[in-house]
């Protein structure tokens, strides 16, 4: 059944007032954070958080994210040990989730059953406003279809939640472009990072050096095993974050023309650059370059808004360029490699027109 969404803007208070009374009402809403748009529901009422799951087709073994206005919030409804709580103090508000034991009033629907939550306190002004006038703690995943996409901006949700949700809160693009890290610290000193994010292990390795701590930080965003319940973050499986165009990824790009295609209708190709040697796009070539200053913040902050055009073109495939290691490219490259599907087992795309470049997947 469809449903009336309403277009709501962040510049107008009366609007972000009626988004705080209809999630507090029990209603689902797509709200700007600073790293990708979250559909929240108030986190303590199962009704709602059923709501997201069936909005997004995620299955309900994939737990879902929290957020809190604060620190003190987050007690409430977790347990934190001092290492945790440390660490939430020097990144909250921010890009970083934190799983851990679950207190209290979390339904189980939201972490799919499991002990743990993972909690986050976003930086976004605007859902700081919707926590503290709502009062609510939101459950929020990203505002997409199971498996897709991530939207960076509110167009993004209307096109592919439209109809399926309460309102859309229009607040720009989202500034850094990528989830959140996650990370557990549950087994303290070994500190595991399930999604790699803008927060990255070597920000965190330096920060707990200063703040007197020797942890192993390791990452565990590629680990698999036999059932979604055995996976330390369930929602890290398989093939996500993905367009509908094919998408190959090369490394290294010396072997993609970097002056776009010979022919511009044979094959219909994009071929996606970093941009990191300051190349330029030619779109009538079929060429784009992902950060528009060479630097990796600017590709996160646009890694989905190309993806999103180019899957709402006529491209026959996406050929995209792998960012260097370490940092910000460490998260750039995992969202490619999973939104190639080079984590899945039974559909790899390996296949691979002759003569061209050959695809790392
Ligand atoms: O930046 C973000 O984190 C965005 C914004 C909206 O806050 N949210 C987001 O949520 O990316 P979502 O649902 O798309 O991704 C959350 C991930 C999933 O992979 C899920 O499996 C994992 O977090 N997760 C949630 N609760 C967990 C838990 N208790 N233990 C392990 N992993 C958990
Ligand atoms: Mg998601």
């Amino acid at each position: 059944m469809r449903i009336n969404t309403l277009t709501l803007s962040a510049d107008k208070p009366d609007d972000v007032a009626r988004a705080a009374a209809i999630l507090a009402g029990g209603g689902i809403g797509a709200v700007p954070t600073e790293t990708v748009y979250g559909l929240a529901g108030d986190a303590t009422n199962p009704a709602a958080v059923q709501r997201i799951f069936e909005a997004k087709g995620r299955p309900s073994s994939d737990p879902l994210i929290v957020h809190v206005a604060d620190l003190e919030t987050a007690h409430c409804l977790a347990q934190f040990s001092p290492v945790a709580d440390v660490i939430a103090h020097a990144f909250w508000p921010g890009a970083l989730t934190l799983v851990l034991p679950r207190l209290g009033p979390i339904p189980d629907a939201v972490t799919a059953g499991r002990p743990t939550v993972a909690l986050r306190c976003p930086a976004h002004p605007v859902m700081q406003q919707l926590l503290r006038t709502s009062g609510l703690a939101l459950a929020a995943p990203s505002a997409n279809p199971f498996g897709r996409l991530s939207p960076t901006c509110a167009a993004h949700v209307i096109n592919s939640l439209g109809g399926a949700i309460d309102f859309v809160m229009d607040g720009g693009s989202a500034g850094l472009g990528l989830e959140s890290t996650i990370l557990d610290v549950m087994d303290h000193p070994v500190w595991k990072i399930y999604r790699p994010g803008p927060v990255s292990s070597e920000t965190l390795a330096k920060w707990a050096k200063s703040a007197g701590f020797d942890p192993r930080i390791s990452d565990y965003s590629g680990s698999h095993d036999d059932t979604v319940e055995s996976l330390p973050a369930p929602g890290l499986f398989g093939r996500h974050y993905a367009p509908r165009t094919p998408l190959f990824l090369v490394r290294n790009g010396s072997a993609i023309n970097r002056n776009g295609k010979e022919d511009p209708e044979e094959p219909k190709q994009a071929v996606v650059l970093t941009g990191m040697g300051g190349e330029q796009s030619n779109p009538e070539r079929g060429l784009f370059v992902c950060s528009t200053d060479g630097s990796l913040e600017s590709a996160a902050n646009r890694l989905y808004e190309i993806l999103h055009a180019l899957d709402s073109g006529t491209w026959s495939r996406i050929v995209f360029e792998m960012f260097p290691e370490g940092g910000l490219g460490t998260a750039l490259n995992n969202r490619l490699s999973r939104a190639a599907g080079s984590h899945e087992h039974d559909n790899p795309r390996t296949s691979w027109p002759e003569g061209d470049a050959q695809p790392v997947v």
